[in-house]
């Protein structure tokens, strides 16, 4: 008996549709056995597609569905191609005319053959049928407003077109002759009473509480930078009205939703390095919030920054137990905070944040069998490796990315909207609380009376 032909093809196959499915009869009929390697969310987000509204679980369980198909494997990085083709024996591999010539590289691994595309149709026609554009309104001129117009012109879920800031001439002159924020307020009830159905908040801090539970109110989702509130009681309130008005609150951490970062996270589940024993990451800056003065509670390095690395100690060790604090304080606020975190197992995280001096902004997550090594600036993930005992054996993983890493949580935001999602599986709201407990436990400590009348009020 002959030997089976084995047929490989790759794609992303969100939303499922006839021009998929006749490519991939088609890639079938070239021989016996054909196998399909969906692209992972993570590997397709750091290669620029955004927009995929399907999960790498639905996408998968879509393609293991039809007859046709003899087994499903997933895409995580650039170079698996030619790996597959050996691991698999691969004798032909078939890929739609839309990629001539983009692999003729693999001619030496196998016999590379591009079928003819179906004609009008494709996942980004479908999406764009689907899903109506989310509206979106940004408040406050911060310091990343800018960056946050460019980075949104990639993702193709929503629409940034307006603006409010309390400063009228400043939103004047941001307006005039923009050709993307067309609109501008000074008002802030007016500008949530315009047709917007999401806000970006990026003002002072002390401002976030009434920004959000405003914008909420009017039925707004809402993507803040954090921290998202200056205590416990108003973080708490802010969760629970997202929840009651049915809309998102997501804070702006955006190493939650870089590729790299979930990527590293899958790695680590997948118990590679053993027990995790300690965290350690630094986030330091030379940046001082010069608009904001010195004037409330919410300045200095660990309210600015510690949200940065609670985050990876909070997805990598869980909730934190005890918290121990080793603070420089200089004109009233802390330059610099080295924090220590007790969790689970006896898990330690030290978390090192500055504003006031300049560190080497790595991170080491160690384990019982090996560490994972994320070099500076840890917090834009792109790379990490993970390393053993031996040397030889050190895995690296590279996720580079364009622009400054916003589009991705940019992308998140617009996606769950549009599919009705309360939250974010990468920044749930018990990862925000999490990612919240330092700071806050932080300024109740150097503040305690402001943190207690708090609470009073709330009574
Ligand atoms: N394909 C096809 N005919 C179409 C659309 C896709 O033959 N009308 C093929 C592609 O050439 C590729 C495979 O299906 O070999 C998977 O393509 P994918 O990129 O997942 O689908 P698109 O519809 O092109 O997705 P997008 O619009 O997001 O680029």
């Amino acid at each position: 008996m002959q030997n089976k032909k084995t047929i490989i093809t790759y794609g992303t196959y969100d939303m499922l549709h006839k021009g998929h499915m006749r490519l991939l009869e088609r890639a079938k009929a070239l021989g016996d056995y054909l196998i399909v390697g969906v692209t992972d969310e993570n590997y397709d987000r750091s290669r620029g597609k955004l927009n995929v509204v399907e999960s790498t679980k639905k996408r998968v369980k879509a393609i293991e569905a039809l007859d046709f198909v003899d087994k499903v494997i997933v895409e995580t990085h650039k170079n698996q191609k030619a790996e597959d083709m050996v691991k698999y024996d691969v004798d032909i591999f078939a890929i739609g005319d839309d990629w001539v010539g983009a692999f003729d590289y693999l001619n030496k691994y196998t016999h590379v053959e591009y079928l003819a595309r179906t004609e009008g149709i494709s996942s980004t026609q479908l999406r764009s049928e689907n899903f109506d554009r989310i509206k979106m309104g940004l408040v406050g001129l911060g310091r990343d407003t800018q960056a946050f117009i460019d980075e949104s012109k990639f993702v193709s879920s929503l629409n940034v077109n307006r603006i409010y800031s309390d400063d009228f001439l400043k939103v004047k002159a941001f307006t005039k002759d923009n050709v993307t924020i067309k609109y501008g307020h000074d008002n802030y009830d007016e500008f949530l009473d315009t047709p917007i159905q999401a806000v970006y908040i990026d003002t002072a801090l002390e401002e976030h509480y009434t920004f959000i539970s405003k914008a909420l109110k009017a039925g707004k989702h809402v993507l803040c930078e954090n921290p998202i509130a200056l205590n416990k009681g108003e973080l708490k309130e802010l969760l629970s009205l997202a929840k009651k008005e049915n809309k998102l609150l997501l804070s702006a951490v955006k190493t939650a939703f870089l590729p790299a970062f979930n990527q590293l996270l899958k790695e680590l589940d997948s118990g590679v390095i053993g027990e995790i024993k300690e965290v350690r990451a630094t986030r330091t800056s030379l940046y001082k919030e010069k608009d904001y003065s010195q004037k409330f509670i919410g300045q200095g390095a660990t309210n600015i920054l510690s949200a940065y690395p609670s985050l990876l100690m909070n997805k990598v060790l869980g909730k934190s137990k005890k918290i121990s604090f080793f603070d420089q304080i200089e004109d009233g606020y802390d330059i610099n905070n080295l924090i220590v975190t007790e969790h689970k197992g006896g898990a330690l995280g030290i978390s090192n944040v500055a504003v006031g001096m300049k560190s080497e902004g790595d991170a080491v997550i160690s384990g019982t069998k090996g560490y994972i090594y994320i070099p500076a600036p840890w917090w834009l993930t792109k790379k990490f490796e993970v390393r053993f005992e031996d040397s030889h054996k050190t895995l690296n993983f590279n996720y580079e990315f364009e622009g400054c890493g916003l589009r991705y949580m940019i992308a998140e935001f617009g996606s769950l909207i549009q599919r009705g999602k309360g939250k974010s599986k990468m920044l749930t709201p018990s990862d925000i609380v999490g990612i919240n407990r330092v700071l806050l436990e932080y300024n109740e400590k150097r503040s305690p009376k402001k943190a207690k009348k708090t609470k009073k009020e709330e009574k």
